[in-house]
């Protein structure tokens, strides 16, 4: 081993001090770290098994390169891209919690979930105005600061494995299936609605504290995605209200024509939700989820074993 090929407390990566690892990915881990002037910062740093692969490197530089561009107080804000030895890495603001930390301790409040969920679409509505999808959301990439105000991170980076698996074929998955919208899992052309399904996952997620698909199983939790209701978030939470219920069920419709239409869309239903003099209408639960499901989306027959329209990504 060479030196600066792995990650350690005290290692210094250009202008930060590693102090302590906040967790790891599919292909980085995250250290909270320290500037020579003393401010923390997350510093984000590829495995060295894909820095060394320089299509991987160069599109992970890319991607980043273009986050770093997206300037949104509702987006994570990130730094120059460094290398040290085979350390591939980029700093960020550093923030004390995720939500996946915060529903370790179990389901949020309703009135703190809808300002998270605010937050969120408001991120997400400026980066699909500037044509980046995320493909990745999800708690762990939704970050909290001190007061509970959301900022989303990983902005660019599932385009760049994404682009690199299909680029080189090579098989690699990125953090976990459960939040994969259908047209993910069908490897269909994504736009910004596949963002506000995985929107809806988290914040079932948040709501219940429960996932509405679970499975040990990719393919099968592909397939729930794709073709299997929800089980409504008041069935087991009767405290939940009706409206939140039927957002995250919109969300969580199959087909992206029965989503709310941009996140812009979804911003409005939130006002309207917590002004009940505004016109509600458009909370419409999706036909799908009376009764059968019901989409443009073949129904899986039992015993079928795969079928044409089936092509994981
Ligand atoms: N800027 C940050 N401040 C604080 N914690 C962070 C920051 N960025 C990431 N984290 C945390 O570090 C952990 C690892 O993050 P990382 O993005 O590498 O993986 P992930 O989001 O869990 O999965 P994926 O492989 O899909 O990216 C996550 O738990 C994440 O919430
Ligand atoms: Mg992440």
């Amino acid at each position: 081993m060479t030196l600066l090929d792995a990650p350690a407390q005290g290692l210094v990566l250009g202008p930060y001090t590693l102090e302590k690892p906040l967790g790891q990915g599919g292909f980085a881990s995250v250290w909270a770290a320290r500037k020579g002037d003393g401010t923390g910062v997350a510093v984000k740093i590829l495995k060295p098994r894909y820095a060394g692969d320089e299509a991987f490197e160069l599109r992970f530089r890319q991607e980043s390169q273009f986050a770093a561009n997206l300037s949104h107080p509702r987006v994570i804000r990130i730094g120059e891209i460094g290398r040290e030895g085979m350390l591939v890495y980029f700093a960020m603001e550093l923030y004390p919690a995720s939500l996946a930390t915060a529903l370790a301790q179990g389901p949020l409040p309703e009135p703190q979930l809808l300002a998270i969920t605010r937050d969120v679409a408001e991120a997400l509505a400026f980066a699909h105005a500037q044509g980046v999808v995320h493909r990745d959301i999800k708690p762990d990439n939704i970050l909290l600061d001190e007061v509970g105000r959301a900022v989303v991170s990983d902005f660019g980076i599932a385009r760049a494995v994404s682009g690199y698996v299909s680029a080189t074929g090579v098989n690699m998955t990125i953090g976990t299936p459960h939040y994969l919208s259908p047209e993910q899992a069908q490897g269909r052309p994504l736009d910004g609605r596949s963002d506000l399904y995985s929107l809806g996952i988290t914040l079932y997620k948040a709501a219940t504290g429960d996932l509405p698909f679970k499975s040990k199983d990719w393919y099968e939790l592909a397939r729930m995605h794709v073709e299997e209701a929800p089980a409504p978030p008041r069935q087991n939470h009767p405290d939940l209200s009706k409206k939140l219920e039927r957002i995250i069920l919109r969300l969580l419709a199959k087909h992206p024509d029965d989503r709310p239409a941009s996140a812009e869309e979804l911003l409005h239903e939130l006002d309207a939700m917590q002004d009940p003099g505004r016109d509600t209408r458009s909370f419409k639960v999706p036909d799908a989820y009376r009764g059968s499901v019901t989409t443009s989306i073949p129904a899986h027959k039992p015993g079928e074993k795969e079928k044409k329209w089936w092509k994981p990504w």
